[in-house]
Formats: structure tokens, sequence, C-alpha cells
């Protein structure tokens, strides 16, 4: 078996800095197994991140030969830095006596929770690309992981999460329909705290549209949308078309029942269908152990919640909080096409669930009476045309009988048509002792 060449870089920002890569270089060469071929010189950098403050490091490159592989490595490395004096595990940009990442491990491509080669920053760090070049290494060739990579075939996203599920990886997925806003936004760094690794999805999906809604019209606007998705944090961004999705052949739906009753599933009939069909398509293609949805769709959120339970889906839906603009408006998709007067008379929406759940703050329980707060400030904005108003469990939003309130959630529906087309808005308020208006 021939060695592999492999490059790792070291830093130190405590102790004796010089002392400690030095050994480190000294302790590599006693591996069997590993010979150190050279190093470059060691230079002085800023700490990168936002750790506490620190001194500066000292960094530089080794280049060696190994007859190990790549996990190996990786774990002399680990055995190295904990020899240092290191704390394990290490705080993520705190001060260390030794630090070793593995750049390059000849050609090979790993994305494994713990190990990525290349190194997922190696480029972006002057502290590895300058001892590089200093020891002519040619990184012409080397691959540079540029998140996020966009994946368009269904096979391509399942050989893709089979390969993070092999290298121990979290998965979160963030499903979507594109035309992204700071709503979807939170949702994908949401998923990046809590997950390895993170796929959103961008379909606009023709099964969960009715025959007179807006599909064709839909807003769609890829490159942008892989841009908020890049600056959230996601590692791959599915886009697959209709075809891609949906075989000729396709015939297979999930059928709802009672969370799809009433509401958005009494105006819009096999919404809710199309909606659990496609997301439990997407669970079965990336298996991921999170699923990440805007509560602004709360029946969505429900609807999701009882499909994935009662099916077996073995994941975590986390629902997230709304985001909204600085006037308490819901952040969608369908906000472009309001024109200027209904975009300030949409604020009706918030100002009247923040007002029943005034009244609520100040004792007030009864079902009907909050109800008819929410309608009576409604009422004040001719513009909105309102579809709906209820008050229901504040999670499973199961209907609540008239009569006293303990918790429960605002669920109001509006259209607004004076914009470049009509607009319908969705918005929702929780009712329990922690609400905010
Ligand atoms: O909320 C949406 O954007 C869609 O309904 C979803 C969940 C992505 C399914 O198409």
């Amino acid at each position: 078996m021939a060695a592999t060449q492999a490059f790792l870089a070291v830093g130190s920002n405590l102790g004796d800095r010089a002392a400690h890569l030095q050994r480190a270089v000294q302790r590599l060469q006693q591996v069997p197994g590993i010979t150190v071929v050279r190093h470059s010189t060691w230079i002085e950098s800023e700490p990168v991140g936002n750790g506490p403050p620190q001194g500066k490091y000292l960094n530089g490159v080794v280049e060696v030969r190994t007859m190990l592989s790549a996990m190996a490595l990786l774990a002399i490395g680990k055995a190295l830095e904990a020899e240092a004096g290191r704390e394990l595990p290490g705080k993520h940009h705190h001060p260390r006596p030794l630090d070793i990442d593995l750049v390059f491990f000849g050609d090979q491509r790993i994305d494994r929770r713990d190990l990525c080669v290349p190194h997922r920053q190696w480029h972006l760090r002057s502290f590895v690309t300058g001892p590089l070049q200093e020891l002519g290494v040619d990184t012409a060739p080397q691959f540079r992981w540029q998140p996020p990579e966009l994946i368009e075939t269904t096979g391509a996203l399942a050989a893709r999460t089979a390969d993070w599920l092999a290298g121990d990886c979290t998965i979160g997925l963030v499903p979507t329909m594109g035309s992204l806003h700071a709503g979807h936004r939170s949702l994908i760094e949401i998923a990046r705290a809590e997950c390895d690794r993170v796929v959103a999805t961008i379909f606009v999906h023709p099964l969960q549209f009715g025959p007179n809604e807006d599909f064709a019209a839909y807003p769609r606007d890829l490159e942008k949308d892989l841009a908020l998705c890049r600056d959230g944090g996601a590692d791959a961004v599915f886009a697959p078309s209709v075809a891609q999705m949906y075989d000729p052949a396709f015939c297979s739906h999930v059928a709802v029942g009672a969370a799809a009753e009433g509401m958005e599933g009494a105006l819009r009939p096999g919404h809710f269908s199309g909606v659990a069909t496609v997301v439990a398509r997407l669970f079965a293609l990336s298996r991921p152990h999170r699923a990440y949805f805007g509560e602004k769709d709360a029946q969505q959120l429900a609807v999701v919640r009882r499909m994935s339970k009662d099916l077996g889906f073995p994941l975590r839906i986390v629902g997230c909080p709304i985001v909204r603009e600085a006037d308490g408006l819901a952040m969608s998709s369908r906000n472009v096409y309001l024109g200027a007067e209904d975009r300030k008379a949409a604020t009706v929406l918030h100002r009247a669930m923040a007002s029943a759940c005034a009244q609520f703050a100040r004792g007030e329980r009864d079902r009907d009476r909050l109800l008819a707060r929410v309608q009576a400030v409604l009422a004040t904005e001719p513009r909105a045309t309102v579809d709906y108003v209820e008050l229901r469990g504040r999670d499973d939003l199961a209907p609540l009988p008239p009569g006293p309130v303990l918790a429960g959630r605002l669920l109001v529906a509006a259209k607004f048509v004076d914009g470049k087309r009509p607009v319908r808005l969705l918005d929702n308020m929780a009712l329990d002792a922690g609400a905010s208006a």
C-alpha cells in the first residue's frame, strides 16, 4: 500500500507556542506509520471566531506521508493536543496550547461529523494558505467546500444524506417553497445551531395549490434563495423539478384527517394532503433527525406533526417562532405582492391578536369575548376581507368549546385585494402566561 501525502495545520496560543509546535512535529515523527517530510516556518496570526479575548497564534503547516487512515491520523492529532494540555472536548475558538487540523489527505474528500477533508475553511485562512504557499504546495486542484451544494435529483439527495448518516452526522431539514425571507433564514439558522448538516429544500409544490390558486405566479428566485441559504448556513439545497419529485406514474397520496379540518383545510381542499405528501417524501428521501417549520403556518405544523407521528418517521418536528417586520406583520413570501396601502393595512392582523392577548393578560378568559376582540379590531380595517378568526388549542389546534380558555392559539386569515394580485395572509398568536403581543 502506498503512503498518503497529508498536510496538517498546527497552531498554538498558550504557553511556549514555538515549543508546542516543535514538540508536535517531533511526536508525529515518532508515530509508527507517519513520516514528517517538512514543515513551514511558524507565523503569527490573530485568533479567528467569536471566542474570548486571547493572545495571537503561532501557526504553520506540516507535511507528512502516512500509512494510516485519515481517521487514524486525526486521532493522533487529538492525542497530541491532549498531551500538550488542551482540554477535551475543547471549546471552539478558545485559547489552546496546541491545535492540529487535517487540511488535505491525498485527494480524498471526507464529510463526517468529526472530520472533513479538505478542511472546510482551508482556503479562507491565511495562516494555512500562506504556509502552504511557502512549501510550494499546488492547491489549485484541491477541493473547496462551497456550501450550499445545489442538489437537483432525488437520487443525489438520498446519496448525500446517506453519506452524512454514514459519517455520523445529525441532519436538519428545512422544507420551503423558496422566495425566502428572514423567517426562512431563521429556520436555517436554528437548524444550523442544532444539527451537524443542514439541507434546505426549495420546491414550489403543485399538489398543494388549488386550481384557482397562485402556483404559476408563486414568486421564484433561485439565485437569491441560494445566497440566503448560504448566509443562513445550509450545507446543501435540494431544488428539484416537478418531474424529479413525481414520476408520471406517481399515484400515492397522504390523506390527513382531523388536523386538516377547518381553517386552511376548509378553504383550500386538498392543500394539506399535498403538503403531507411532499413532506413525507422529503423525510423519506433525506432521513433527517430534525425538520424545521415556521409557526406562522400553524395548521400546517399541526398537520405535519400528526402525519409524522402517524406514519412513524423517526425524527423531531421543530416549530420555530414567527419572524415579524418591525411593524408586526408576519414575514411571508406573499407580502411582496401587497400594494403600498394594503401593506400598511395588513398590520391589522397582528394588532387585532395583540389586542386580545393584552385582554387575556388582564384576566379575560372567555373564548367568545376574546374572539370578539380580534374581530372588532379587524373590522376597523376596510381593506381586509376576513376569512376566519379562530381560537383553538395552542399546539394541536383542536377546537375549543365556548367558555373559559386557559391556553390557546388565535388564528386569523384575511385577503387584501388592491395590490398587484389578491394576497391571502395568515397569522397566529399563542395565548398563555408567556404570550407577547
Ligand atoms: O410551508 C411551505 O413552504 C410548504 O408548505 C412546504 C412545507 C415546504 C411543503 O411544500
